[in-house]
């Protein structure tokens, strides 16, 4: 079971630490065994004591040079960051990351190795237009992507269910994720307004081997309390 918190803008470098300290010291004193993974934003990117495993929102693919406002990996280097998510929606419709450029990162990462959680997912209009044409949509994001990397993680979450309060029924993700189960043989996350009260539910799903969350990573104490849920699980 992987459990994963995406902080997007959000927490300074200092609440970072607190969080940090916090769920580090949870993980220890409830022998969780679940693999948890935080992106915090760039500038609270730090070295922490404790297992939970830190990665980075984005990066570009490169090493070091003259790409104003990026950070390549000299700088995830000095904290010895080796996981990254890679196509998350905001990157693909807020910020208008292209499959190429985003299939550009995705194969340079995977030389150095990085542990990739690889974010897939479907507009509201997509889904309307029936599973058929969702499948085809999701296909078309893994274009140009290994999908059997041995350090690969892959999410599915569905654009209209990110930070809305909304989630597909327990049937389509179940699904969905049997679809992509047969793409690949990776780790499966499911990711869309995880929160504790529906935790519960989806980590029950066949084929949902863990979690990416959003809002409701924010608070540590509902954060650790949603590990313990799927702890139970394993
Ligand atoms: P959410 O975000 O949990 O706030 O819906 C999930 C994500 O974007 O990874």
């Amino acid at each position: 079971m992987i459990i994963a918190a995406n902080f997007k803008t959000n927490k300074t470098r200092a609440q970072t630490r607190e969080y940090m300290d916090e769920l580090n010291r949870f993980i220890h004193l409830e022998k969780i065994r679940a693999e948890v993974i935080v992106f915090p934003p760039l500038t609270a990117l730090d070295s922490f004591t404790g297992t939970a495993t830190v990665g980075v929102q984005n990066a570009y693919a490169v090493e070091n040079g003259a790409f104003t406002g990026e950070v390549g990996t000299e700088q995830l280097d000095e904290f010895g960051i080796k996981t990254i998510l890679v196509g998350h929606s905001e990157r693909r419709h807020v910020l208008g990351e292209s499959q190429k450029e985003i299939t550009r990162k995705f194969n340079y990462f995977k030389a150095l190795g990085y542990r990739i959680v690889y974010c897939v997912g479907e507009k509201v209009e997509t889904r309307e237009a029936g599973e058929e044409a969702l499948m085809a949509y999701i296909t078309s994001q893994c274009e140009g992507i290994d999908l059997e990397y041995e350090n690969l993680v892959i999410a599915y979450e569905p654009v209209w269910a990110i930070g809305t309060g909304l989630v597909p029924g327990k049937e389509d993700i179940r699904s969905i994720h049997a679809q992509l189960r047969e793409k690949s043989s990776r780790p499966l996350l499911y990711g869309g307004s995880v929160k504790i009260g529906n935790m519960d539910e989806i980590v029950t799903i066949e084929n949902v081997d863990g979690v990416l969350v959003g809002g409701a990573s924010l608070y540590v104490q509902s954060f650790c309390q949603m590990i313990k849920t799927a702890e139970e699980k394993i």
